[in-house]
């Protein structure tokens, strides 16, 4: 359940990942199947509440939020779904197969909403090596964003929480959906880095996170008042 908002304009959705990690008090350890129906109830329930849904989730998930997705678009004919990936070259080193190196972030979004892509252009490789016939202003980059994972000496880090985004990777996400002044959803706050970001680019931010330790953390770092949901939700605006 969400508190009760107007709509925004696009949530950035980084649920938990169901990896038993050691939140504060969340549990992280979600059979499948739970999961899996969680995914469904998120992205129905996020449709509702704006046109653009972008979901960070685990690689390992990736058939089941394809098999929501396909799901949810059979309902929602006026909605297309984009899959993005995260590429990092820290990773584990394992010797039997090949490591994982990317991370799926998926954006649903409804047709009529508008993309953004010049707000978000990069050098082009031709512009890196001097090459004259470089097309000024860079480049709209493709699917796979380089951004490294948020890792233990990282300065993003918050070391209070087990896991957060690259900044670089939302502010990406964001510019490609909403203009400026537009308003941005986060319904798992986690360490605030959808609220830096909207802070840093003009957005209007709103946060929800379950955990009330975290949310005062996020509190405490932006001099924010913390609202109490009735369903037990606490959102900082
Ligand atoms: C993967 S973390 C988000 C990290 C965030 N993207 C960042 O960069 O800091 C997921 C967060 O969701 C919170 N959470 C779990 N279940 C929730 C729920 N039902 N509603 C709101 N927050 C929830 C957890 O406490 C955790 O802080």
């Amino acid at each position: 359940m969400l508190p009760t908002l107007d709509r925004v304009d696009c949530i950035f959705a980084d649920p938990p990942d169901a990896i038993g990690l050691k939140y504060n008090s969340f549990n992280d350890r979600i059979k499948p199947n739970e999961y899996q129906q969680l995914l469904w109830d998120w992205l129905f329930c996020f449709s509702k509440a704006a046109p653009v849904v972008w979901f960070s989730f685990n690689a390992r998930w990736t058939f089941a939020f394809g098999w929501v997705v396909y799901e949810f678009l059979k309902l929602a004919p006026k909605w297309e779904a984009k899959p993005f990936v995260q590429h990092f070259t820290f990773g584990q080193n394992k010797k039997t197969d090949c490591g994982n190196g990317h991370r799926p972030l998926w954006r649903l979004k409804h047709k009529d909403a508008p993309l953004y892509p010049d707000a978000i252009k990069v050098p082009s490789w031709r512009e890196l090596n001097g090459d004259k016939r470089a097309a000024k202003g860079g480049r709209v980059p493709l699917d796979a964003w380089d951004f490294p994972r948020v890792t233990g000496n990282s300065k993003q880090r918050r070391s209070h929480h087990p896991t957060q985004l690259h900044e670089g990777l939302v502010e990406r996400a964001i510019k490609l959906t909403t203009a400026e002044g537009q308003h941005v959803l986060d319904p798992f706050g986690g360490t605030g880095t959808t609220l830096r970001v909207c802070k840093r680019i003009g957005r209007i931010c709103t946060l929800v996170e379950i955990d009330g330790y975290y949310c005062q953390e996020i509190a405490n770092e932006h001099n924010l008042k913390i609202s109490h949901h009735p369903s037990g939700l606490e959102a900082c605006n």
